[in-house]
């Protein structure tokens, strides 16, 4: 199962065909995806379309239900989490969509954001179908080891990161929004930076390392969430 090389193909599924899926493959995949954080309990529900409240205009035939114990940095957590199995299934001909939008018709307090997913014959696309901001404007100068960073899915496509270099890797933030889009945006971009983290993991999967530091430089507009060696 190569995950990396899905990062430069995948798109967000939003046309889905009625097949069955083994959710063992899921169940399975599961038992090997690494935490950002440890010590923060979260699980998953499989759930069928109608037991969703849908407000995209468009559905899938299957939802994960993501939930989590709401300790500091959980949705980075589940950003950093569940976008390796978003890869994974990308892999295995499974399209997937994270959907800020939707909700489970049960909705719990422990309840985070689902992911749409089903087969599909729409989930894949050319390098040159990104649209992307430039590496020079995500980094403190342009580096191609950004790529799969670049590349990764936000709500609304805001890509809310920003790295800086360090000796081994990077810092990174996460943009401050407006007042206007906090509203909307502010626990969406939170689960972002984790998926951006997801993307640098499984790209550097040998040498990936978190911590976050006390020290750091303040960047005017970002907040600081971290730092990654690769
Ligand atoms: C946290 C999050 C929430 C999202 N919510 C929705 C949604 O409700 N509806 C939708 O159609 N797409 C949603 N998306 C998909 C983004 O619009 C998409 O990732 C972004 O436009 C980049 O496109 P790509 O995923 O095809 O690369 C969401 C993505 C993320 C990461």
């Amino acid at each position: 199962m190569n995950l990396e090389k899905q990062i430069y193909i995948r798109k967000s599924c939003r046309k889905y065909l009625d097949e069955a899926i083994d959710m063992d493959l899921i169940h399975n995949f599961m038992k090997s995806v690494k935490p950002i954080i440890n010590e923060i309990d979260y699980h998953y529900e499989i759930l069928t379309r109608d037991e969703i409240n849908v407000r995209n205009r468009w559905s899938a035939p299957y939802y994960l239900a993501l939930y989590s114990e709401k300790k500091e940095n959980y949705l980075m957590n589940i950003g950093f989490i569940f976008q390796q199995l978003c890869l994974y299934l990308q892999s295995i001909d499974i399209g997937t969509c994270w959907v800020g939008l939707d909700t489970p018709r049960n909705n719990t307090s422990e309840f985070v954001i689902p992911i749409s997913f089903g087969r599909s014959n729409d989930m894949t696309r050319e390098l040159s179908g990104f649209k992307r901001h430039n590496l020079s404007e995500i980094s403190d100068f342009e580096d191609e080891k950004l790529i799969p960073a670049q590349l990764a899915p936000s709500a609304i496509n805001s890509q809310p990161w920003y790295f800086k270099h360090t000796d081994d890797g990077f810092d990174v933030y996460q943009v401050k929004q407006n007042i206007f889009k906090r509203q909307i945006l502010k626990k969406l971009n939170s689960i972002d930076v984790g998926i951006v983290l997801a993307h640098m993991y499984v790209a550097n999967e040998n040498t990936f390392e978190f911590k976050i530091k006390t020290s750091f430089d303040d960047i005017r507009g970002y907040t600081y969430v971290g730092s990654i060696k690769i």
